[in-house]
């Protein structure tokens, strides 16, 4: 069905107002002690206010649209007839999160199959929301007001300013991007490893980052993002360069179109070194 961004701006207004409200439960949570469970290895964590947060979340979109679907980090997967699908990470940064570190978010995207039509990325700490529409153009809004969004003009690597993230199972895999690191760091300008990918891909949208690449991410940490990235004018690929397809765990590569092709370039040379070694 096609939408127009009309048509998508009252389910931006509801995406954004449950972000709000679960980043409250978030700032609440945050100077606070926290129980903390291991998931899928002992480096990664989730909390009681991952969890509510979640809730609040599913509780407030399936209130609003019963006859939508919702999948979340924290086990909510509720299928939908008509292939509307919000695509949620309650915490992005549950880590930074737990320690305190000021960099976390809430991420609620909805798709259409496989079309993104609606991102928010709320930063909750520093009062920043992340936001687009498909067709819509990307935009921040802050207390001061909202503005548009737009990628950087880097066009070569050695000025850029890059993110990348290292996955949960790297203790036990030696796919974990070390390879690909080896092939940056003489080549850039800098490299930041700020431990939220949601976060990640909105300061790409910003201007701020000029390329994000990481391996190992899940749907839920990329849905909105990455409509956020595309409506800023960058360019959102898996890392071998082609097109995103939203299986469960995904390679990204988001750039300001500029670089794209640059960062490939290395992304490829690593991963042939990788395969020569075994270690895809
Ligand atoms: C994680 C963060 C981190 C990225 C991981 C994600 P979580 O999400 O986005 O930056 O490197 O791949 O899983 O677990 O904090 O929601
Ligand atoms: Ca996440
Ligand atoms: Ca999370």
């Amino acid at each position: 069905m096609e939408h127009t961004s009309q048509d998508l701006n009252p389910l931006l207004t509801l995406a954004i107002q449950t972000a709000h409200e679960a980043g409250e439960i978030l700032m609440d949570g945050y100077e606070k002690e926290k129980h903390i469970d291991r998931k899928t290895s002992a480096v990664d964590w989730v909390t009681e206010y991952d969890k509510a947060s979640e809730e609040l979340i599913v509780k407030t979109l399936l209130a609003a649209t019963p006859d939508y679907g919702i999948l979340g980090e924290e086990g909510s997967d509720i299928q939908s007839e008509n292939g509307y699908r919000w695509i949620i990470d309650p915490l992005d940064g549950t880590n930074n999160y737990a320690h305190r570190f000021p960099m976390f978010c809430v991420s609620i995207a909805l798709y259409h199959g496989e079309t993104p039509l609606v991102g928010v990325v709320y930063d909750p700490l520093h009062n920043e929301t992340f936001h687009a529409v498909k067709g819509g153009g990307a935009y921040l809004t802050t207390p001061k007001g909202t503005q548009p969004l737009h990628v950087s003009t880097a066009n070569d690597l050695n000025s850029s300013l890059l993110a990348t993230g290292f996955p949960y199972d790297r203790i036990t895999s030696p796919h974990n991007n070390l390879t690909e690191m080896s092939y940056f760091i003489d080549k850039v300008q800098g490299i930041r490893r700020a431990g939220s990918a949601a976060l990640d891909m909105a300061y790409v949208a910003a201007g701020r980052l000029d390329g994000f690449w990481e391996f190992k991410v899940y749907t839920w940490d990329m849905a909105a993002g990455r409509l956020v990235v595309e409506e800023a004018g960058g360019t959102f690929t898996h890392t071998n360069g082609q097109p995103i397809t939203l299986t469960r765990q995904l390679t990204l590569l988001a750039s300001n179109g500029q670089i794209h092709d640059q960062m490939l370039d290395l992304l490829r040379k690593a991963y042939a070194e990788r395969e020569a070694a075994g270690i895809v």
